[in-house]
């Protein structure tokens, strides 16, 4: 009697499972997921990865910060923005294919690298062409901007915005630069483009190109002798270790396009498409406002540190390598078209020193 209880106990306990189970199975079975709170909304998760080669505490580096902050919050998480900086995913020689490829779906590149595929963008290079920085706003943000950003639509890329760096300064290992024929007997590191390779040309100095990482490494070895770049590139890439002269010239004006790769961007809903470039503008707005104050915070540090001998144009100085630098234009305008190159002078010339 006693075993015939024991295994009534164990088939009654095993039927009452078998139907709480059954129950379970049939709730989840309904629909095939469980609901959760927490994964509504999986369907919309979207990652947006961000390759760029500057440092995180410059002009670019910050506001791609400001940027996906406000684009997560727009989207109330729906949509992260991975940002890659300092070239740990992609650099020069290969970010460009990476975003064409949707292998990152945003890049960042300077002006003059667009430059080399788009070569209209040149015009934003040009030596001189901004005396100050409400001319480099017109420009950015006006008839110029907006044709240079519309033009890349052929070669699966949109153009979002351009963001703002700095004026470009040149630094040597050698002696101070002063006039135009001091950079005959000097090696420079630049970028690509074909602007900034015939404005060395004027300046009779030969140059290598090569990608802003390897910039370091090259200075650090004397392949090259100097290079020109923004204050806060100088002072985050440490350049100033095997720099010795800082020429304060202000002579060309380093930016962004801001690009997406277009069939990523043709994707997305329309309501994520309008959060980016409502994220976008804030954060370009934010970084016109705070780029020259971030320059000069490492303005600020590299004369604190007190490694490289600072000297600044004088107005004749100046005036002198404006002159040599003025056939960089005739040059352009085969390029650019009279257009744009008339729109760029009526700037130049409204903002005039
Ligand atoms: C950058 O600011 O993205 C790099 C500029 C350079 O290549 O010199």
């Amino acid at each position: 009697m006693r075993n015939f209880l024991i295994i009534l106990s164990l088939i009654v306990a095993g039927i009452s499972s078998a139907v709480m189970i059954g129950f379970d199975v049939e709730e989840i079975g309904s629909d095939n997921t469980y609901y959760d709170d927490e994964q509504e909304g999986l369907d919309e998760q979207i990652t947006i990865r961000f390759s760029h080669v500057a440092a995180e505490n410059t002009p670019k580096g910050r506001t791609a910060s400001k940027f996906a902050a406000l684009l997560e919050d727009k989207t109330n998480g729906n949509v992260k923005v991975q940002i890659y900086p300092n070239a740990l995913l992609y650099n020069d020689a290969n970010e460009w294919e990476a975003l064409q490829n949707g292998n990152v779906e945003m890049i960042a590149p300077a002006t003059a690298k667009i430059s080399e595929h788009y070569p209209v963008w040149q015009i934003l290079d040009l030596p001189f062409a901004f005396p100050n920085y409400q001319a480099v706003e017109e420009a950015y943000e006006g008839e110029i901007g907006e044709a240079l950003l519309e033009g890349l639509n052929h070669a699966n890329v949109k153009g979002l915005d351009l963001w703002y760096n700095g004026y470009k300064q040149m630094t040597n290992q050698e002696y101070a630069i002063r006039t135009p024929d001091d950079f005959s007997r000097l090696h420079f590191r630049t970028m690509p483009g074909p602007v900034i390779q015939e404005q060395f040309n004027q300046l009779n100095t030969s140059t290598s190109k090569l990608s802003f990482n390897k910039t370091y490494q090259n200075l650090e070895v004397s392949f090259v002798d100097g290079q020109e770049n923004t204050l806060s590139n100088i002072n985050t890439k440490k350049f100033y270790e095997h720099q010795k002269y800082l020429t304060i010239s202000n002579h060309g004006y380093l930016g962004y396009g801001v690009l997406m790769n277009q069939d990523f961007w043709d994707g997305l809903s329309s309501s994520v498409q309008e959060s980016i470039n409502a994220a976008m503008k804030e954060a370009t707005e934010w970084g016109r406002r705070h780029a020259i104050e971030i320059n000069d915070q490492h303005a600020r540090a590299i004369r604190s540190n007190q490694s490289l001998e600072i000297y600044t144009l004088s107005a004749e100085e100046r005036a002198q390598w404006e002159h040599a630098l003025h056939p960089v234009y005739d040059k352009a305008e085969q390029t650019v078209g009279s257009d744009l190159m008339k729109e760029i002078k009526t700037i130049k010339e409204r903002y005039a020193y």
